[in-house]
């Protein structure tokens, strides 16, 4: 992975010509994504449920918290690398399941993938992914497989047994999705999946020709005794859209490996509570036994120290890899984790961490 140069502690008083002036942030990203996207992606990637509470209140959470940076502590060089599931980490971010990524550039999820591979960071595939599983296991990176159990045994079975045997590392369970959230500005624009773009994970498994995979149905009333069946196919479990200490721990009791703690990106249950103020309680209640992973409103390296300082062990992103991948394909994605990446070197540089392991709670101010 290329991980920021060392810094020159006044660098940024010469002009760097390496930089590009009009994209220097994700939410530079952002504008320049939805000012290129066509009405019904722009809806679909950018929106969330109802009022939209849960996707602002996403964003709004860490605009709250406030850090107590130490001094004089002889930082240097920081090392992000971590520790998830056994592997090692170059940094505590990986990339969110999002779906139809096709939509966005027509390498979609392979680009995505790929930029992820070169950096060492693991890719999540959607069930609802544009690209066959097969064809983005090419990149060759660490990736793991988002889960809708499909609603016919069969074709359920088939589709997480291709996972395993393309060399998915875990599965990622997501359990909060009884049905899709209804997303207003998607009914006000007439979203459709852009012509052309498919299912094909879904196509393949449910044996249908691509145009009818949006009709297979997924399996409904989730219960926990399906995350045990999951579990028993081999790969680790990881359960996304815990928000509560109780489901934690019930997951933990039917098998998770990790916790993903999400709300979706806000595209479910609006009124839902950020993932980051689900977290104190949950790591309460977890005690470190299993890895806790964080969604939703990450969009600068301070998000991610302020989400580690407050328990988690890792930070998925989900539509600032959507607009990197619209501006400019694999190129933009990589510049988008390029640029959080620096940004946690210098929010962690900054705060007098020299590791991922100094962001601890006592960083964060009680101030809100
Ligand atoms: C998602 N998300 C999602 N989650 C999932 O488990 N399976 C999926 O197929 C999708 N699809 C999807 C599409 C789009 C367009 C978005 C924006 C999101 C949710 C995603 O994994 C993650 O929880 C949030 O996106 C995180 O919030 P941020 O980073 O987008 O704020
Ligand atoms: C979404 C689904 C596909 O959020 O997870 O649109």
């Amino acid at each position: 992975m290329s991980l920021p140069k060392p810094n020159v502690p006044m660098a940024g008083f010469q002009p760097d010509p390496t930089q590009d002036a009009s994209l220097v942030c994700l939410a530079d990203y952002e504008q320049a994504a939805l000012a290129k996207l066509p009405p019904g992606p722009a809806a679909y990637y950018g929106g969330g449920a109802n009022d939209e509470r849960s996707l602002r209140e996403n964003l709004a959470a860490f605009r709250r918290r406030w850090l107590l940076p130490r001094a004089m502590r002889g930082v240097a060089a920081v090392d992000l690398s971590t520790t998830v599931l056994g592997r090692k980490w170059p940094a505590p971010l990986f990339i969110c399941p999002t779906a139809l990524q096709r939509m966005a550039h027509p390498d979609g999820e392979l680009a995505t993938a790929r930029a992820a591979a070169k950096r060492g960071l693991t890719f999540t595939l959607s069930t609802s992914a544009s690209t066959d599983l097969a064809e983005v296991a090419t990149a060759q990176g660490p990736r793991w497989y988002q889960v809708y159990l499909l609603a016919d045994e069969g074709a359920r079975r088939a589709m997480l047994e291709r996972a395993i045997a393309h060399g998915y590392e875990a599965f990622v369970l997501t359990v909060d999705l009884q049905r899709l959230g209804r997303r207003e500005r998607d009914i006000r624009v007439g979203f459709a999946i852009t012509p052309g773009v498919y299912l094909p994970n879904i196509a393949a498994a449910a044996g249908v020709p691509l145009p009818d995979a949006p009709n297979v149905p997924f399996m409904s009333a989730l219960t926990w005794k399906d995350v045990e069946w999951l579990a028993k196919l081999g790969l680790p479990v990881i359960v996304k859209g815990i928000l509560r200490a109780d489901d934690a721990q019930a997951a933990i009791d039917h098998g998770a490996a990790a916790i993903e703690v999400s709300n979706h990106g806000g595209r479910q249950l609006d009124g839902a509570i950020s993932a980051l103020e689900a977290l104190p309680a949950i790591a309460d209640a977890v005690k470190g036994r299993v890895p806790l992973l964080l969604d939703g409103g990450v969009r600068r390296g301070t998000d991610v120290l302020i989400a580690l300082c407050a328990g988690a062990t890792a930070i998925g992103i989900g539509r600032p890899v959507l607009w990197g991948l619209t501006v400019n394909g694999e190129a933009g994605v990589g510049r988008v984790l390029d640029l959080l990446l620096t940004e946690l070197d210098y929010a962690l540089a900054l705060s007098g961490c020299a590791n991922v392991a100094e962001a601890t709670a006592d960083l964060l101010s009680a101030q809100r």
